[in-house]
């Protein structure tokens, strides 16, 4: 399990920003569902709302689309992030920072977030503060990724990002929030080689969870390994696990 690095995460999204969207169709599928997840579990009339980790704005576009609010504010580990979301609605606010470690606003009625949780060092203690941000039955609605997400890569690397299962997580913030709603999946995306996946995950900023340098014997051994245990039909496999939350503040 490896420790976040959160200025190798700020990097590896800000050069991938322009790759983001073309490769990033579970992502966008993801905030399609969350809003869905939302609406229909938890109305869709929220004042205040912040969204973490907005990326290129695949969830920003979503909220505005469907959501009636008041205030948006918005924000992202990544500065650059700003030019993607700031011409999408007047009702807009950005804010740049590591949401575990900057002031976030308070008195919020809705707090969103689609694919970015996993990249937090410490999840639980993270959602523990997001709730002194919400009013009482404020919503926290979110998506991020069980354990088995990436499976191929983790049994064959070292990179794994700490992750929980969505029972797990539930749990260590039951003192702070009510389940209104929750949902996994799991969906196979293919590719025609292990180098392929490598450029996906490069692609959606992924490879944050590279931390150290592989060699030439490194990339051999992945290739080799990669075709032996996760091909199909001439295809490699890549798992991805997006579960879902609507959790609302006791
Ligand atoms: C996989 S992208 C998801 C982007 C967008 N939400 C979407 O639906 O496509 C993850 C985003 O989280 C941001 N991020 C990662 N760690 C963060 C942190 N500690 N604070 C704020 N944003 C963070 C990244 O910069 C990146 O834009």
């Amino acid at each position: 399990m490896q420790a976040i690095n959160k200025e190798l995460v700020r990097k590896r999204f800000q050069r991938s920003l322009n790759t983001y969207d073309n490769e990033a169709t579970v992502q966008k599928r993801m905030a399609l569902s969350l809003i869905n997840f939302l609406t229909t579990n938890a109305g869709n009339k929220f004042d205040k709302i912040l969204e973490i980790g907005c990326g290129t704005g695949n969830l920003t576009r979503q909220t505005i689309q469907n959501l009636d609010h008041k205030e948006l504010i918005v924000n992202d580990i990544v500065e650059e992030t700003e030019k993607y979301v700031q011409n999408l609605s007047s009702k807009i606010f950005f804010i740049p920072g590591d949401a575990e470690n900057i002031d976030l606003p308070t008195n919020l009625d809705l707090i969103i977030s689609n694919a970015s949780f996993q990249w937090m060092a410490d999840l639980p203690e993270f959602l523990k503060k997001l709730h002194s941000c919400l009013n009482k039955d404020g919503i926290l609605a979110f998506t991020s990724f069980s354990p088995d997400n990436f499976s191929e890569i983790s049994k064959l690397t070292d990179n794994k990002l700490q992750s929980y299962s969505l029972i797990e997580l539930i749990y260590l913030v039951n003192d702070y929030y009510e389940t209104v709603y929750t949902h996994n999946e799991m969906e196979k995306l293919n590719f025609n080689s292990p180098l392929e996946v490598l450029e996906h995950v490069k692609q959606i900023g992924v490879n944050a969870m590279a931390q150290r340098f592989w060699t030439k014997k490194d990339l051999n051994e992945f290739k080799i390994n990669y075709i032996k245990y996760f091909s199909n039909d001439g295809k490699v496999n890549l798992t991805y696990c997006p579960d879902y939350y609507v959790l609302k503040a006791k």
